[in-house]
């Protein structure tokens, strides 16, 4: 079966499971982070190299506070509790987003897992955080424009490759997969450059009602895939 090197997901839905269920949004969140820790099992089993996850967008701050700071909090929660199964399955972790912009708590517990886990290669686990793929490009762009003044960079040379690497996804491959949750059609700001020639996959079930199987089913759609990259067949 021919595996994807990288998979993104797009994990979706986590208030609207919550709402039919009558709980707080934050309820839908928490019962997230299980599927977060259920996907990151099966990426592993299935051998996947890369496994990003959009866990916070750039415009998800614009939700109510409330929220907001609930989802910080669950997210020094996992750092703490889960950074044992990342190091005992050597998972080198990652993050793309403007990271430094959350609370200062928040964002040395993420430098300190990222060190601690920097030299491992089993599986390369990248959460998306502060995420915007427009910020993303903005920030690149006005990095090569101030290389460019200093002459450190030759503008007549710049091609994809070159421009990928100010992006902050440089060390990871393009995605071959992004799977969306919870039914809708959209990539919401997430790896607009990097999906050129990503497989999209989507499925109605809210992101708290994912599970292995659904992952491997995503997989085995993958497989079945012709990827033509603009050749013909
Ligand atoms: C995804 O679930 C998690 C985050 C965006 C943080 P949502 O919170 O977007 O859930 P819905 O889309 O409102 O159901
Ligand atoms: C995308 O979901 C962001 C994450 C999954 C973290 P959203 O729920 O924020 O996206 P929209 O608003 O439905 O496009
Ligand atoms: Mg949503």
């Amino acid at each position: 079966m021919d595996i994807p090197k990288h998979v993104a997901v797009i994990m979706d839905g986590n208030g609207r499971w919550a709402k039919e269920r009558n709980l707080t949004r934050l309820a839908g969140h928490k019962e997230g982070i299980n599927t977060v820790k259920k996907v990151i099992e099966a990426a592993m089993k299935s051998k996947i190299p890369y496994l990003t996850l959009y866990a916070f967008s750039s415009e998800n701050w614009n939700r109510p506070k409330d929220e907001v700071n609930g989802l910080m909090a669950l997210l020094n929660h996992f750092l703490e509790k889960e950074l044992k199964l990342l190091l005992e399955n050597k998972v080198q972790l990652k993050t793309i987003g403007r990271v430094h912009e959350l609370p200062k708590e928040t964002y040395q517990r993420i430098e300190a897992a990222k060190e601690k886990t920097a030299h491992f290669d089993q599986l390369t686990l990248t959460i998306a955080l502060n995420y915007s793929s427009q910020n993303e490009i903005v920030d690149a762009v006005k990095n090569i424009v101030n290389e460019a003044k200093e002459d450190a960079i030759n503008i007549e040379e710049l091609d994809y490759p070159k421009l990928a690497s100010y992006l902050d996804t440089k060390d990871l491959p393009d995605p071959d997969l992004i799977i969306r949750t919870s039914g809708e059609y959209r990539l919401s700001n997430f790896l607009l450059l990097q999906s050129a020639y990503a497989e999209i996959y989507t499925i109605p079930t809210y992101w708290p009602d994912f599970n292995q199987s659904h992952f491997n089913k995503a997989l085995d759609q993958y497989a079945q895939r012709e990827r033509r990259f603009g050749k013909i067949s």
